[in-house]
C-alpha cells in the first residue's frame, strides 16, 4: 500500500476529471484498481490534511484513466471488474458489462417469490457475466438454478464470478443456443429469466463507440427488428415452464407492446410491463397459463 496526502490526491483527482469522462467511471477505477471505496471518496474531501492508502500509484491510475479517455474503452474492461447490486464481478470483453437498469430484474423476482426460503427451480438464458443468476442463487439459497450462454468464454467468466461470490453449489452452467442445453428440464421450471440481445440492426450500427467497439456483438444484436431472440425464447418457453411458471424478459425501450403480443400469442397470462427507474417499459413478464 502507498501512503499519500489527501491534498495531493484531491489535486490529482481534479486534474483527471478535468480531462473528461464521468465520475462513475472514475469511481470504478479508484475502487477496483486504487483500492479506495466509493463511499470513502466523499470523506477524503472533508479531511484534506489527512492521509490515504492506495493499492497502485497515481501514475499507474492516470495511465489507465488516459487509456479509457483516448480509446473510449469502458473503464470496467480496463479494470477487469464491475459492481452490480452487491456483487463485485469480473468482466472481460467476452461479456456485456451488466447494466444498472438490469438490477431491477432481481427485484421483480423478489416481488413474485417473496419467501427467500422457497425452493425454486429457475433458468437464466444468456447469462453473460452471470450477474442475474448469481444474485438469485445467493438470494434463494434453497433454490436451484441453471444458467446458459451460447458463448463458452462468457460462461467461463460467469463460473469464476459464481465461485468468487458464493460458497454454494446451487447454480449450474450450460453452453448452447437458448433452451437447447435444457432439454432434460422440460416442464420443470418455476421461473425463466432473460436479458437477451434486443438491439435492432439499424440501431446497433449507430451505437456509441464505447459500446459498439468493445462489447460483444452477440450480446447486443437482436436481428433486423431486435426481437429475433425474444421470439425464440418465448415460443419455446411453454415447453420448459411448469404450469403457472413465470417468464421475465428485459427488452428495448420501445418493445414492450410487441413483446406483450408475442406472449399473448403463446398463451401466456398475467402479462405485465414493468418500468425501470426512468419510467421506461424495460421488462415484460407473464405466466404460462
Ligand atoms: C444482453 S447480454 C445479457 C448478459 C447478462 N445476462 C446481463 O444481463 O448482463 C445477452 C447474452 O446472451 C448471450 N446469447 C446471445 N445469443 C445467444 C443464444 N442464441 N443462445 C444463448 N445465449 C445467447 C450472449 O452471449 C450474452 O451473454
Amino acid at each position: 500500500m502507498l501512503c499519500i496526502s489527501a491534498k495531493e490526491f484531491l489535486f490529482w483527482k481534479k486534474k483527471q476529471l478535468s480531462k473528461g469522462g464521468d465520475y462513475e467511471s472514475f469511481a470504478v477505477l479508484l475502487d477496483c484498481v486504487g483500492g479506495i471505496r466509493t463511499n470513502d471518496l466523499n470523506f477524503i474531501g472533508l479531511n484534506p490534511e489527512g492521509k490515504l492508502y492506495l493499492k497502485k500509484n497515481l501514475e499507474f491510475l492516470e495511465s489507465v484513466w488516459n487509456d479509457h479517455l483516448i480509446k473510449s474503452c469502458p473503464i470496467q474492461y480496463l479494470c477487469g471488474t464491475t459492481f452490480w447490486r452487491d456483487l463485485k464481478l469480473k468482466v472481460t470483453n467476452k461479456v456485456l458489462i451488466p447494466r444498472p437498469e438490469t438490477e431491477l430484474i432481481v427485484d421483480i423476482v423478489f416481488n413474485i417469490f417473496r419467501k427467500k426460503s422457497e425452493k425454486l427451480f429457475f433458468a437464466e438464458l444468456g447469462t453473460g457475466s452471470g450477474a442475474i443468476s448469481i444474485a438469485l442463487a445467493l438470494a434463494y439459497p434453497l433454490s436451484d438454478g441453471v444458467a446458459t450462454d451460447i458463448d463458452q468464454d462468457a460462461l467461463e467468466i460467469a463460473i469464476k464470478n459464481y465461485i468468487n461470490s458464493s460458497q454454494q453449489s446451487n447454480l449450474k452452467f450450460y453452453c448452447g443456443n437458448w433452451w437447447s442445453p435444457l432439454e432434460s428440464y422440460k416442464g420443470k421450471l418455476d421461473l425463466a429469466i432473460s436479458n437477451p440481445p434486443y438491439i435492432p440492426k439499424d440501431t446497433y450500427e449507430k451505437l456509441p463507440k464505447e459500446v459498439k467497439n468493445f462489447e460483444p456483438k452477440v450480446a447486443l444484436l437482436g436481428g433486423e427488428d431486435g426481437l429475433k431472440h425474444i421470439r425464440e425464447i418465448i415460443n419455446k418457453a411453454p415447453l420448459f415452464l411448469k404450469k403457472k411458471g413465470w417468464l421475465i424478459l428485459e427488452n428495448h425501450f420501445d418493445q414492450s407492446e410487441k413483446v406483450k403480443q408475442i406472449l399473448i400469442k403463446n398463451k401466456f397470462t398475467s402479462i405485465e410491463t414493468v418500468k425501470d427507474l426512468s419510467g421506461i417499459g424495460r421488462f415484460t413478464i407473464g405466466r404460462y397459463k
